[in-house]
């Protein structure tokens, strides 16, 4: 874990930064939580650009769990159908019509009952909790692992060495009491447009003062010297 004082810095600039730099999405538009579910079973394999358009012609179509769970599966897939991945859609109609049977219509709102739902695991609870629910959990995905590898474990490729338990451990003791919406938003956003996978812009960072992978990310051919 890193020192009190490290880990309070982490949290004043990540959230300094979303404050200037973060994104204005349409699912920070809303806390209804099958709102938040389906932007981020949508996000798990696509793009954001291409998941907007998407977003919103699915809730059109679908407005609420109850409409989705009285649909077709066949329906639900072919509106999905051009962001692939087609598992998705089966997932999300057995999630609504298992919350409907089980729980008239409405998302449970603790990580055991919404992990049970079929397709739903640490990630996805986590999203739901934090983003409709207001509660200060941990998320983990590809970004968040790749910022907290890199700012707190160091420049080399270590995350899965060194397993997700740790990682998960470590987003879990940064996320700020009363704060965890807008931290784990900017987490997802830094690591989707700033610390990225082969172009950081490290030069720019307030985190750069005490990141563990500063400044060997920079000195990379492709990482970190240039934008
Ligand atoms: N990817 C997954 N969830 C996201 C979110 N809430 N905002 C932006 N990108 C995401």
């Amino acid at each position: 874990m890193p020192p009190p004082e490290v880990a309070r810095r982490f949290q004043r600039r990540l959230l300094a930064w979303y404050a200037r730099h973060g994104r204005d999405l349409p699912w920070r538009r809303t806390r209804v939580p099958y709102r938040v579910l389906v932007s981020e079973i949508m996000l798990q394999q696509t793009q954001v650009d291409r998941v907007i358009p998407k977003y919103h012609q699915f809730l059109r179509r679908y407005p609420t769990l109850r409409a989705l769970a009285a649909a077709p599966v066949e329906h639900v897939r072919e509106i999905w159908y051009p962001l692939g991945y087609n598992i998705r859609p089966v997932r999300l109609h057995a999630i609504a019509r298992e919350t409907v049977a089980r729980y008239g219509g409405r998302l449970p709102d603790s990580a055991a009952a919404l992990r049970a739902l079929p397709g739903i695991g640490r990630y996805t609870a986590g999203a739901v909790l934090s983003f409709a629910y207001g509660r200060d959990v941990p998320v983990l995905d590809t970004n968040v692992r790749r910022v907290l590898t890199r700012v707190f474990l160091g420049p080399r490729r270590t995350a899965r060495l060194r397993g997700d338990k740790r990682l998960w451990t470590l987003a879990e003791a940064l996320v700020p009491a009363g704060r965890g919406y807008d931290f784990n938003q900017a987490l997802m956003d830094f690591g989707a447009t700033w610390c990225t996978p082969r172009r950081p812009r490290c030069a720019a960072c307030g985190m750069r003062a005490f990141c563990a992978a500063y400044p060997a990310l920079a000195g990379r051919p492709s990482l970190g010297g240039r934008r």
